[in-house]
């Protein structure tokens, strides 16, 4: 592997070995001393072009603790404002001999071209537009395996899938590992063409929780709307697709909920079910954090890949 651009491009062999690594570092981040120097004299630079809590902070969390040397652009404090292409940007770090360089970037695309033009150093995309988020969905897969795994599993995906890179992102991997995706919406926030994507599309919330193992919400990318009203109303947003605990109570037995985060408590998800038993949240944010040190140690050597 020399970049990590999206699920896409990988087979089901390197992500199950993504996910099996990055399960084996979950107890290197609970012990008191969280350190294991396996990327000493690594640097990781993080470029990102959109805001960021949980990405960018577990991308710089697991460089440290593995030893790597982290510093972290943000595209407002870059030379970027001052004009400067992506392009010269990512050379102009490449000359610094970073040895991985994670760009998030609201341009689909933005990581693989930084990758053809880079002879060295690796890629790994945190995001780009609504294309692809593979990190998020490998913390996802490890938060699935540390509760029995994704073999058979439904996973309902709800909210604005016309945005979501995670969406995209889960329905790779679920064609690659075998876990059915149904995508639900109202048909403004659907993409066009869902049908391609080959799973089952529904319009109406109840309807796609029956049977689901798992409830994966989505935020409203209000930032990515532009102007456009999709839907009437948050509030009536949050009647028809909130996930509230009455509907969660009509849900299977042992039904999961999970969110990639930010939630926009109230709208897609109720407060009582984000801080509830069945929520995944932190746990989700905590593999996130393993899931990428998984990547980098994949991606720049190390004893433990
Ligand atoms: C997601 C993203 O940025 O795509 N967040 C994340 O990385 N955890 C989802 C979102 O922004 O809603």
């Amino acid at each position: 592997m020399r970049h990590l651009l999206g699920i896409q491009e990988l087979s089901a062999e390197e992500i199950c070995k993504l996910v099996e690594l990055a399960r084996s570092f979950l107890a290197l981040s609970r012990r008191p001393v969280k350190k294991a120097p396996i990327l000493r004299g690594k640097t990781v630079i993080n470029l990102f072009f959109e805001p960021s809590t949980r990405t960018r902070t577990s991308f710089e969390i697991a460089g440290k603790r593995l030893g790597a040397d982290v510093v972290n652009l943000s595209a407002k404090a870059s030379a970027v404002e001052k004009g400067e292409t992506l392009l010269d940007t990512a050379r102009t770090l490449q000359a610094m001999n970073a040895d991985v360089i994670v760009i998030r970037h609201r341009l689909a695309g933005a990581p693989h071209l930084i990758a053809q033009h880079l002879a060295r150093g690796a890629v790994v995309n945190a995001g780009d537009g609504a294309h692809e988020h593979p990190t998020q969905v490998l913390a996802d897969l490890v938060t699935l395996a540390e509760h029995g795994g994704w073999e058979g599993k439904t996973i309902a995906i709800v909210g604005d899938i016309a945005h979501s890179r995670v969406a995209r992102s889960h329905l790779w991997a679920s064609r690659k590992l075998g876990y059915r995706v149904r995508l639900v919406a109202p048909k403004t926030l659907l993409p066009a063409e869902v049908e391609r994507f080959g799973c089952e599309v529904f319009t109406d919330l109840d309807a796609a929780i029956e049977g689901a193992d798992v409830l994966y919400m989505l935020r409203v990318q209000t930032e990515r709307l532009e102007s456009r009203a999709l839907f009437p109303s948050l509030r009536e947003y949050h009647e028809a697709y909130g996930l509230t605990k009455a509907r969660l109570a009509r849900a299977k037995k042992g039904c999961l909920v999970m969110h990639p985060g930010p939630m926009n408590r109230g709208v897609e998800i109720a407060s009582e079910v984000a801080d509830g038993l069945a929520s995944l949240v932190l746990e989700q944010v905590e593999h996130g954090v393993a899931a990428r040190m998984a990547v980098l140690v994949s991606l720049c050597g190390g004893e433990a890949s």
